[in-house]
């Protein structure tokens, strides 16, 4: 059934992301997807067509302030007003402190924290406005705990949800939420990627004993972008299997 709410996945071709569209427009949302590589969007677009999901895609990098105006522009003017706004566009590069590069840091920082001022920059007057808007924003377990080889990764994190904290409060009498979820280790290719043994070391780590499935973590998207979720502002839901209980 539609509820006519325009959600926005940045990121949407990835793991996470691409759960996320789906489950939003099974639950009723018009679901625009923002990427960054052209090559694997065409190849994306025509899978979620031929699996019958109607998401139209937009590109810009959410690193970039103004690419992602232009693109903010271009969804209102094509689709509609941006009600739900899902930050969930990052990246990793994964290195000891000390062999990480200053271009490491900053690609991490840029896409992964920069990229949700960015976004939520352009979208929080109109929610504001209109007295409606979920913000929601995918930090990591890893924001929560130490991770050898992500100083730039769980600080991005981190401040992910400081600024979750206090954007929350700031408009809490505006109709508008602000939450984090802090997913732990998913089955995307981003974990895939890890190192196999240094994999299977996390995993064991894990009190449920395996990854988490995409799905699980779109299920929480979808619930806090709904409106029966309008009390639950500021806060950081994790989803992480036990491996990170606080
Ligand atoms: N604890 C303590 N010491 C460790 C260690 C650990 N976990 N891992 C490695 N070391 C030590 C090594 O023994 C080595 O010591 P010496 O120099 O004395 O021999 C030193 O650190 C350097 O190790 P490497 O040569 O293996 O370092 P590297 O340059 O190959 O990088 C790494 C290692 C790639 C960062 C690796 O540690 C790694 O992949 N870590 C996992 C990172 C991770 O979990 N990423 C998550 C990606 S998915 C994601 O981020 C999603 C999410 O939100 C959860």
């Amino acid at each position: 059934m539609s509820n006519n709410k325009v959600a926005l996945v940045t990121g949407a071709i990835g793991g996470l992301g691409t759960a996320m569209c789906k489950k939003l427009c099974q639950d009723g949302f018009t679901v625009v997807g923002n990427y960054r590589n052209a090559a694997k969007a065409q190849e994306w677009a025509a899978t979620m067509k031929a699996e019958g999901f109607d998401i139209k895609l937009f590109e810009g990098d959410v690193s970039d302030y103004e690419a992602v105006g232009a693109m903010v522009k271009k969804i209102q003017d094509e689709v509609g007003d941006i009600a739900i706004l899902v930050n969930n566009a990052g990246i990793t590069r994964d290195k000891p402190f000390l062999k990480m590069t200053k271009e490491m840091w900053h690609e991490v920082i840029d896409s992964n924290l920069n990229s949700v001022f960015n976004c939520t920059h352009h979208v929080l007057a109109g929610m504001v406005e209109r007295g409606w808007g979920r913000i929601i924003n995918i930090s990591s377990v890893n924001g929560q705990r130490a991770q050898f080889g992500q100083a730039n990764y769980s600080a991005a994190k981190a401040g992910m949800h400081g600024f979750t904290k206090t954007l929350s409060i700031e408009v809490a009498r505006k109709g508008v939420t602000v939450n984090t979820i802090s997913p732990g280790y998913i089955g995307t290719d981003m974990v895939m990627a890890v190192r196999e043994d240094v994999r299977d070391q996390i995993i064991a780590q894990i009190p449920v004993g395996r990854l988490g499935g995409t799905e699980e973590v779109a299920f929480l998207v979808s619930f806090l972008a709904s409106e029966q979720s309008s009390f639950i502002t500021g806060a950081n839901l994790a989803i992480n299997g036990g491996q990170h209980v606080s």
